[in-house]
């Protein structure tokens, strides 16, 4: 385990670092990886508990950390959040804004409507909220960086992902309208678009109900996209893809809709995932199935 003294020297020394989502996933691997690189954190999520045993890891990185059980559709509790984060450090350098659900199932569906509703609540409000309750504290300290989570799916959607894609390319237009906003000061925006990650997101969804590609790709590991958000952050990059190949993908959508389709169908072929790299071991479900079911 690395020491306090060995933080000390990490790209983010003494930085305050703001994650959102913060109690399991990715976002609880955004938080260990900056406080490993020497930043303080302040973690937001609504299950207390959770944030406090990652709490507990942070300090034994020897990082200051701050819990706050937050649920960031609520305007009131992200003002509370923030006044937290201020009055406790004094600034905040880094807003990783990753709080979210994500929900499978066909357009056709019937719940499909409050599945876009219930996302757009938590992914994109969520996201918005937290955002206008830290910009004026970057604004005032005439620097900041702000790292969005959107997925590959707020670039090319799937079938069966459909509401999750819609949020996941609002995430994308709001994270470009911030980024041309904030331009011209020393505030950075970047995105994040990871392909399916091994987290509790869709561990209620049955492996039949994800879309035929999904069913047997390798998820990446949070701890990865914990470090390219890391790394996004220290060198301001507006977009990260995850994996690399992936832009493939959207390179495809780009020159157009058929191309990306087909793309996104050949990858239904076990074969072609694999020379794609995103299919390299255990799936998503043997992935999520070989962790204990979270409380
Ligand atoms: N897993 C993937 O395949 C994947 C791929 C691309 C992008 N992403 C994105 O990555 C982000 C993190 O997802 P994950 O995979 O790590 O999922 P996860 O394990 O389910 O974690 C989601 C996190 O968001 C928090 N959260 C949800 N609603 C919240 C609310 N209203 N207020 C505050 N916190 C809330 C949860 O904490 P509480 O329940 O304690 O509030 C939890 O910490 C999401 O934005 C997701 O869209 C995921």
């Amino acid at each position: 385990m690395s020491t306090k003294k060995e933080n000390d020297m990490g790209a983010f020394a003494d930085k305050v670092v703001l994650v959102t989502g913060a109690s399991r996933g990715i976002g609880r691997e955004v938080a260990l990886a900056f406080a490993r690189d020497g930043a303080h954190l302040i973690l937001a999520a609504r299950s207390a508990d959770r944030l406090a045993q990652v709490e507990n890891e942070i300090r034994e990185l020897g990082s200051q950390a701050l819990s706050v059980p937050t649920d960031v559709t609520s305007r009131d509790a992200v003002t509370a959040l923030v006044d937290a984060a201020t009055s406790r450090f004094g600034r905040i350098d880094v807003l990783v804004n990753n709080a979210g659900i994500g929900k499978v199932g066909p357009i056709e569906t019937a719940t499909f409507e409050d599945d876009v509703r219930q996302t757009l609540q938590a992914s994109l409000f969520g996201m918005i909220n937290v955002t206008q309750g830290v910009l004026p504290v970057l604004r005032l300290q005439g620097s900041g960086t702000i790292v969005n989570m959107s997925s590959v799916m707020g670039r090319k959607a799937f079938s069966r992902f459909g509401s999750y894609a819609i949020v996941m390319h609002a995430v994308s237009a709001f994270s470009d309208s911030l980024r041309q906003e904030v331009n011209g000061g020393n505030i950075r925006v970047s995105v994040i678009y990871p392909a399916l990650t091994g987290s509790d997101m869709l561990r209620e969804a049955a492996e039949a109900e994800m879309p035929p590609p999904f069913r047997h790709m390798t998820p990446l590991q949070p701890e990865a996209v914990a470090r390219a958000v890391v790394s996004a952050a220290q060198h301001g990059k507006r977009r990260v893809v995850l994996p690399r190949t992936a832009n493939m993908l959207l390179l495809g959508e780009a020159v157009s809709p058929r191309v990306g389709d087909l793309i996104a169908k050949a990858l239904t072929f076990r074969p072609i995932a694999k020379l794609l790299g995103m299919s390299r071991g255990k799936t998503y479900h043997e992935t999520i199935s070989s962790r204990p079911n979270p409380v």
